[in-house]
């Protein structure tokens, strides 16, 4: 494996629930190399969320270490962590959370605009991102006619407006038939291949797994076993 871009070291994460502490996360430990595409599968409450919002910088550690490119996140003051945010990652989750009000294209734009704050080409680079996710034939659709394939892939260019090296997603296809959702999972894949973007797909989906390059299954805040797909599925393939 190439060096490894993200490290996980004995990743601990306790919510305090009243009285009592709930070990979401016992000491994940985990490498993932550039450009990997890693599907990390387990049921519900088995720690997935947690994880991809660690490595996002949404959520503190409560022990342990998170090295994103050399530097340790958590030690990160506010000011450093929206920067990794906004610079380096990428969030897709399984609700789409687009404007109503805004066609797609003005979506992508709008969030173009909260990134540079410059308005020059933005509905030009907004229409570039989602001929990138296939849907520039769209752009002038509202949401509400939209699919639910084609919103998540109009969120999934909302996300790539900074061209992050990390793209995280959150049951990017929880909300999805098994078609539409296949369609997003393409786009996953093609950004990875063509672009280099390394994906982490959390999923309790087991039919997803087979696109993997590698799957981390998670159970109870621990990862029980890590397989690895030699010959990954084609997205096609994909049946659920
Ligand atoms: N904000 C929170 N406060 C308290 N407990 C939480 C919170 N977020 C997650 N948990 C708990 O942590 C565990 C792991 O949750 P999560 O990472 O969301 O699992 P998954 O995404 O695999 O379903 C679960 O027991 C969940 O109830
Ligand atoms: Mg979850």
């Amino acid at each position: 494996m190439n060096e490894a871009v993200i490290r996980l070291e004995k990743v601990t994460k306790d919510y305090p629930m009243g009285e009592m502490i709930v070990h979401a996360l016992r000491g994940i430990d985990l490498k993932i190399a550039a450009g990997e595409f890693i599907v990390l599968l387990g049921p519900s409450g088995s720690g997935k969320t947690t994880t991809l919002n660690l490595i996002g910088g949404l959520d503190n550690i409560t022990s342990g270490q998170v090295i994103v490119q050399g530097e340790d996140i958590a030690q990160y003051k506010d000011k450093a962590l929206t920067r990794y945010r906004r610079e380096k990652v990428g969030f897709v989750f399984q609700f789409f959370n687009l404007i109503p009000t805004l066609t797609a294209r003005e979506n992508v734009a709008f969030a173009l605009a909260l990134l540079d704050g410059k308005t020059r080409d933005l509905e030009k680079r907004a229409q570039e991102l989602l001929e990138m996710v296939g849907i520039g034939d769209r752009a002038d659709h509202f949401p509400s006619q939209l699919s639910g394939g084609e919103q998540q892939r109009v969120a999934i260019a909302r996300s790539l407006a900074n061209r992050p090296p990390f793209m995280l997603c959150d049951e990017p296809t929880g909300n999805l038939d098994v078609e539409t959702g296949r369609s997003v999972l393409q786009v996953m894949r093609d950004l990875n291949r063509k672009e280099g973007t390394t994906v982490i797909l959390v999923t309790h989906n087991t039919a997803i797994a087979p696109m993997a390059d590698r799957v981390v299954r998670l159970h109870s805040g621990t990862i029980k076993e890590i397989g690895i797909n030699s010959e990954p599925a084609p997205v096609s393939a994909l049946e659920w």
